[in-house]
């Protein structure tokens, strides 16, 4: 086992770290009162190369490794987890399943400009009725001869208004359950496509979540990826790629905060000295160090998986599960010790506790984690 990062990890982990530090942090707290898009970060990071990490150059990405990207998000989101859900939501859902599955025409019309970055991706696959039980797709995909007529609502979506390529997941022969169902690329701007209203989120509140109508959308025949019902498998794969992605982010969340509160316990003085000098919360630092360690051997380990061709669906789900846990707990933990101060916006920690929440909900909950890791105890 080498523990040891190259030096180009080391380097696009500082090159993160600096524009997270720098930049983010300026205006983090008046995006999640207002809830903005970052617009101008999405700008920047593209140009840096952070929008197409893992895209092979010959399609305009950065061809960089997955257990980079892990490092990456780290820093991104130990400062701003909605910037963080739009690289994620764009580097693992989109151009990794683009990367990985579209046909060389598909690649070179959609996935360059988002691998650059010029345009943002969504991943439509929860439904009003489907969100977990993911096999019920209601959106339907019907086969009209040279195009598919889409007919449904897809809700939740990250990225649903600022994104101009949506990959739709919707069924086709209901007949056949999961395996009649079909992942297809659709712009933005197709005639039928309607978006609903920007989510007033707890937290994550500058990336913007809408639900997406389609009313009878003509969909090219070429524009479906795989073969036809290779949909669900489709999403499933991409999925346990993205929850490196979002395992990822909450480990940043975790840390981000945890540095916030062994910073707040080395100035704050209570009972006439630091309170870090008090065992009691030392202790508790002690215990919120070891359990961010962990979450992010486990994102690390299923990158490099990943980057060695292993399989990964129990790697992923224990990473995404676990970091999401200790996420809401060490987020939690932070704002106790802050006190007073943790309770308010200032101090951060608890746009962080209302960030970690949605880690434990999104691209499976922390449950639908149980169901993959337990269901290969029992094979
Ligand atoms: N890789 C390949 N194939 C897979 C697979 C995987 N990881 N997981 C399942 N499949 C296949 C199965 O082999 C099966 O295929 P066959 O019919 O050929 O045998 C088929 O898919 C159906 O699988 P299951 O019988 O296991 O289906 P299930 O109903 O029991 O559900 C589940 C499986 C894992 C619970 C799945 O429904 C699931 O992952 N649900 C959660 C969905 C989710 O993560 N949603 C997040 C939305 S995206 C999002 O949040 C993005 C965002 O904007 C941030």
């Amino acid at each position: 086992m080498n523990f040891e990062f190259t030096e180009e990890q080391l380097m696009i982990q500082q090159a993160a770290r600096d524009y997270a530090q720098r930049e983010l942090i300026q205006d983090v707290l008046e995006r999640d009162e207002k809830a903005e898009f970052p617009a101008r970060h999405v700008k920047n990071l593209a140009e840096l190369g952070f929008l197409g990490m893992m895209v092979p150059p010959e399609y305009d990405g950065g061809g960089m490794d997955t257990v980079s990207y892990v490092l990456a998000m780290e820093e991104i989101a130990k400062v701003d987890a909605s910037m963080a859900v739009i690289m994620s939501v764009n580097n693992s859902l989109v151009c990794y399943g683009l990367t990985k599955y579209a046909s060389e025409e598909q690649k070179q019309k959609y996935l360059k400009p988002l691998a650059r970055g010029e345009v943002i991706g969504a991943f439509l696959l929860s439904e009003p009725e489907a969100g977990s039980d993911a096999t019920h797709q209601y959106t339907s995909a019907e086969d009209k001869g040279d195009y598919y007529l889409l007919n449904g609502t897809k809700n939740w979506i990250t990225n649903g208004n600022s994104a101009s390529t949506y990959i739709v997941m919707a069924q086709t022969h209901p007949e056949k359950k999961s395996r009649g169902i079909n992942a297809f690329i659709v712009e933005k701007n197709s005639p039928g496509i309607t978006i609903g209203p920007h989510e007033d989120k707890m937290g994550m509140r500058s990336s913007d979540t809408h639900s997406i109508m389609f009313t009878d959308v003509k969909v090219p025949k070429e524009n479906r990826i795989g073969e036809d019902g290779f949909g669900f498998k489709f999403a499933m794969m991409v999925l346990e790629a993205g929850r490196i992605g979002i395992a990822s982010q909450a480990l940043g969340i975790a840390s981000g905060a945890f540095d916030r509160a062994v910073a707040y316990s080395k100035e704050r003085k209570a009972f006439g000295t630091e309170i870090i000098n008090h065992q009691s919360l030392a202790f508790k630092l002690s215990d919120m160090a070891v359990k961010i360690e962990n979450a992010r051997n486990l994102c690390l380990k299923a990158a490099w998986l990943k980057d060695h061709h292993q399989p990964i669906t129990v790697a992923s789900a224990m990473a995404k599960q676990y970091a999401a846990d200790v996420a809401m707990e060490i987020t939690t933990e932070a704002v106790q010790i802050h006190g007073g101060y943790g309770y308010v916006k200032e101090y951060h920690v608890e746009r962080l506790m209302r960030e970690a929440k949605l880690t434990q909900i999104y691209e499976g909950t922390s449950e639908i984690q149980k169901i993959i890791i337990s269901r290969s105890l029992m094979k």
